[in-house]
């Protein structure tokens, strides 16, 4: 039977949670959002990094090839390409290009999973194909972002979703974070656009003019997309569902 847990912020994690752990890492608002619209138009590859002087050292190895993404306090940052809204990342900007990625929090959240045996990341938007990938996994642990180090209420409804959906895939054995995250997801899933309008993040992001992203990133199962960690790039992974 597969064991489900939630971790609603990256600092809740101990070591031994990940161990021998299938990671999936979620930041809805909007980094996992970014990445998987990324890769499902063709980008090479995300490589998150913690710091804006990481991204701009980890770009200059590569500069024709690489492409700096990110934001701080929502914002694109100086001397980047590209900021955080996932409607930059189309495929005539990122097709075949790296993306060096830093965030507030989903790229921090991304590297505090490093040491599981495997790490994915998700959003409402790649949400199914996701859960294709996790059917033989034994022990999974869906890290929520979370925003600045605390709870953010759009993390963990998409990790109920993720709950929602696993149970196709056989018996879970939720922990009791699993089975909140569930029951939030199970009171928003008619009105997903309403929960990133209402949430703090989503009314933070219409504040300063990204609208839009709320109801891009609100789309359940639009992308049949993957991306998994390995050796510091998240690269894409094909899955066989329908879909973008
Ligand atoms: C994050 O990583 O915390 C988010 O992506 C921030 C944002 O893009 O607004």
């Amino acid at each position: 039977m597969t064991r489900l847990d939630v971790v609603s912020v990256p600092s809740l994690l101990h070591p031994s949670d990940l161990q021998d752990a299938t990671a999936v890492v979620i930041d809805v608002l909007r980094a996992t959002s970014t990445m998987a619209t990324a890769l499902a138009h063709g980008a090479g590859g995300i490589i998150p990094v913690a710091t804006p002087e990481q991204a701009f050292a980890v770009h200059s190895e590569f500069p024709e090839q690489r492409l700096i993404g990110g934001e701080r306090l929502g914002k694109p940052l100086p001397g980047f390409h590209l900021g955080n809204s996932p409607c930059e990342y189309i495929r005539e900007v990122v097709q075949d290009k790296q993306i060096v990625l830093t965030t507030t929090n989903g790229t921090q959240a991304l590297l505090a999973s490093e040491s599981a045996d495997q790490v994915w990341i998700a959003s409402f938007l790649n949400r199914r194909a996701c859960c294709e990938v996790l059917q033989e996994r034994e022990q999974i642990v869906l890290v929520c972002s979370g925003k600045e180090g605390r709870f953010c209420l759009e993390d963990t409804i998409c990790a109920g979703a993720l709950v929602d959906h696993l149970q196709n895939n056989g018996p879970l054995e939720c922990t009791d974070a699993a089975e909140a995250a569930y029951a939030l997801y199970r009171h928003w899933a008619g009105n997903l656009p309403g929960l990133l309008h209402q949430c703090e993040h989503g009314r933070y992001l219409a504040s300063i003019g990204l609208t839009e992203d709320l109801s891009y990133c609100a789309q359940l199962d639009i992308l049949s997309v993957n991306g998994l960690l390995q050796g510091g790039i998240v690269g894409r992974i094909e899955t066989d569902s329908t879909g973008l």
